[in-house]
């Protein structure tokens, strides 16, 4: 497909009083930790840089994507919403990563460790964090309240499926992180193919036991990354997935077949850990020539809810 055939629609043109109900449902939920993210609230900061391999510039203009070398930062984090909560009561882990683009300005790229997410759109993302409420309100457990959120909302199930998987990972840098939403590449032709993103740690996928997680510090996770690259520097592959006709670009609640075309193209190496550096927004709705949003309206609706929690935050620092 040409890029001029695709209706593009701008991630800024977002729905910011829904982006406001959005993060308004979730400090309903969760209460509001002042100066912290409304999501994903505690984190830890690398230095990195990532080193292209080239394969992908038959693909795309992405400068960052090209032969040359770029700096980046990393935050990791858990899911939750309260920034004191033990690594091991938070399972979602989060990666995100900033490039700085060799012309200037920044591109992200922000995975989780769940491969789809469980609202299709922004409606019943708010829909199903207000059920979440209700029902623990009506003091359901959380066994019952998934039950309750997925009965209600059938989109959900595969998230919440994997979630019930996912073991504690024993390090950061050896977890898979999913970015979930299709883009799309655009070759120098103008030529667009759908894609997906996921970092694959070099170090290989492990876990914890639940009785070896019970055992560790409140923050081993962050301890232990902080000793992992002192000795060396973490490394994480870049895989591109290639979509085919009637993979759904718009719907994260879906993955595309495992048998997808994927490619290696490049390595991002995590050098030291950092401090967050002031105003880090980590926006998966940026992006840069080379590459376009697909129509997924989760994708287009995180640029704004971001930048409502990141204005909140901001304000009571
Ligand atoms: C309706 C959909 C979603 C909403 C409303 C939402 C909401 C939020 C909010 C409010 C933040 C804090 C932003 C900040 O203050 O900088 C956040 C952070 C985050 N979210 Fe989401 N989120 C959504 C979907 C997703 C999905 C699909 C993923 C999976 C890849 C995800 C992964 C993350 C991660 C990793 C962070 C931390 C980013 C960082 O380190 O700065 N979120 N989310």
């Amino acid at each position: 497909m040409k890029e001029s055939d695709s209706p593009d629609r701008i991630a800024a043109a977002g729905d910011s009083d829904l982006a406001a109900e959005a993060v308004d449902a979730i400090e309903d939920l969760s209460g509001v930790h002042p100066g912290y993210r409304r999501a994903h609230a505690r984190g830890i900061c690398c230095r990195a840089f990532f080193r292209p391999n080239g394969l992908a510039a038959a693909f795309t203009s992405a400068p960052h994507l090209q032969q040359q070398e770029t700096a980046a930062v990393v935050r990791f984090s858990g899911s939750s919403t309260d920034p004191a909560l033990a690594d091991l009561l938070s399972p979602a882990k989060g990666m995100a990563v900033q490039f700085c683009l060799p012309g200037g300005g920044t591109a992200s790229l922000v995975g989780a460790t769940l491969p789809v997410f469980f609202a299709r759109t922004p409606e019943s993302f708010i829909d199903i964090i207000r059920t979440a409420h209700k029902a623990r309100e009506g003091n359901l457990g959380p066994l019952e309240l998934i039950k309750e959120i997925t009965t209600h909302f059938s989109e959900s199930r595969e998230s919440f499926l994997s979630l019930n998987r996912l073991k504690p990972p024993a390090s950061y840098a050896e977890a898979r992180y999913y970015c979930i939403h299709a883009y799309y590449f655009i070759d120098p032709e103008g030529i667009r193919r759908p894609v997906k993103f996921e970092w694959a740690p070099d170090a290989g996928v492990r876990t914890l036991s639940l009785t070896e997680a019970r055992q560790q510090p409140d923050r081993y996770l962050e301890d232990e990354l902080e000793l992992r690259l002192k000795a060396e520097p973490a490394v994480f592959q870049l895989h591109v997935i290639f979509g085919e006709k009637d993979d759904p670009t718009d719907d994260p609640t879906r993955a595309w077949p495992e048998d997808r075309r994927r490619i290696e193209i490049g390595r991002l190496y995590l050098t030291e850990t950092i401090s967050e550096p002031a105003g880090l927004l980590m926006d998966p709705a940026a992006v840069t020539e080379g590459i376009a949003l697909s129509d997924d309206p989760i994708l287009q609706f995180r640029h704004t809810a971001y930048r409502e929690s990141f204005y909140r935050r901001s304000a009571e620092l």
